[in-house]
């Protein structure tokens, strides 16, 4: 079956066509990301109604582009799935209310997918033998958490950022060094030039018997430490700090993964969200999984950052449940956990 995935939650306008069915076949025929990046990376960060704006003008050549490039027609699709929430509430609704008339004007069964769990669907067309239950860990600009996973629809939601999520944390003290929005994959390839023990940071991994985490406190020492290096008239070494900030990071997550594995005894670990592609995250997961036996499933970077492929991926599951949406589906900024 062919569905039909379309993504505006955020920053990028995103439409692709994946083949899924019973047996097992999870393909992409096209994955179309518009991104808006250099539009917002004026004002250092998303600006949302400029967000909305891009995505209308965008959405309609982008979902042409997905059909075209997969070679099929409105006529092969047998699902409609889009983004109805969490996100920036009036780029939700662009995408939202584009998949409903798309869908209801051609009698195309509709279903709603949740962004965050369609980062994680990434990982079913990164391994088209991935089965639940397993454990995901989604670090985004706007999500760190870790999720119990039980069945293809189903999350547990077992430890999250109780403030800012990783993706913020990096742009934000990124942006201070600097580096234009967004900043994390400057600040992974920064952290190769500096020494990792050079500043000494709090950890953003709660104390105690929590799979919880706090980025804000590790943000405003990073801050401090900036702010009282130029106060003596010093710029701080930027290759130092951002290699002792992700070290800080990667750490505090390595600890809650090693914890959340003996929790729940999973045998399978999928990372997901755009902060999935930083590197050492990569790169330290790999080690614990290893040294735990854990099987490893960390999608490419196409399939971590803003895509359709996985919206699609997602809504497929949610089809199979017969979860439609009808004519009243709306979109909604925050995350009810389904
Ligand atoms: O999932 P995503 O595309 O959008 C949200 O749903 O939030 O994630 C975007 C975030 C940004 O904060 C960006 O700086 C971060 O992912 N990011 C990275 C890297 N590449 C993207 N963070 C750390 N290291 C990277 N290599
Ligand atoms: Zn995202």
């Amino acid at each position: 079956m062919y569905i039909l995935g379309i993504e505006s939650s955020c920053d990028e306008t995103s439409a692709a066509v994946v083949s899924m069915n019973e047996n097992g076949e999870r393909r992409i025929l096209s994955n179309i990301v518009a991104s808006q990046i250099e539009i917002h990376r004026l004002y250092g960060g998303v600006v949302p109604e400029i967000a909305s704006r891009a995505h209308i003008e965008a959405i309609s050549n982008v979902t042409n582009e997905a059909l075209s490039e997969a070679g099929v027609s409105l006529l092969d699709i047998g699902c409609v799935a889009v983004t109805s929430h969490p996100g920036l509430i009036g780029a939700l609704l662009v995408g939202v209310n584009f998949a409903k008339s798309l869908a209801f004007s051609n009698k195309i069964p509709l279903v709603a997918v949740n962004h965050v769990k369609a980062h994680v669907a990434a990982a079913y067309l990164e391994d088209p033998a991935l089965e639940p239950p397993f454990l995901a860990l989604v670090v985004s600009g706007g999500h760190t958490s870790i999720y119990s996973v039980e069945n293809y629809t189903d999350f547990c939601e077992i430890g999250a950022t109780r403030d800012d999520a990783a993706g913020e944390a990096f742009d934000k003290i990124g942006r201070v060094i600097g580096m234009p929005y967004p900043a994390g994959a400057a600040m992974d390839k920064l952290a190769y030039e500096g020494d990792a023990k050079a500043i000494k940071l709090p950890s953003p991994a709660l104390l105690g018997d929590t799979l919880d985490f706090s980025f804000s406190g590790l943000k405003t020492a990073a801050l401090n430490y900036i702010n009282s290096e130029r106060q003596k008239g010093n710029e701080p070494n930027a290759a130092d700090l951002t290699a002792s900030y992700t070290a800080t990071i990667v750490d505090a997550i390595v600890k809650k993964i090693d914890a959340s594995i003996s929790k729940t005894g999973a045998k399978t670990l999928v990372l997901a969200g755009g902060v999935a592609a930083n590197s050492h995250i990569r790169k330290a997961l790999d080690t614990l999984c290893e040294k735990r036996n854990v099987k490893f499933c960390k999608p490419r970077l196409s399939l971590c950052s803003d895509n359709a492929a996985m919206v699609a991926a997602a809504g497929y599951f949610e089809y199979l449940k017969g979860n439609f949406a009808d004519t009243s589906l709306n979109a909604s900024a925050s995350d009810d956990g389904n």
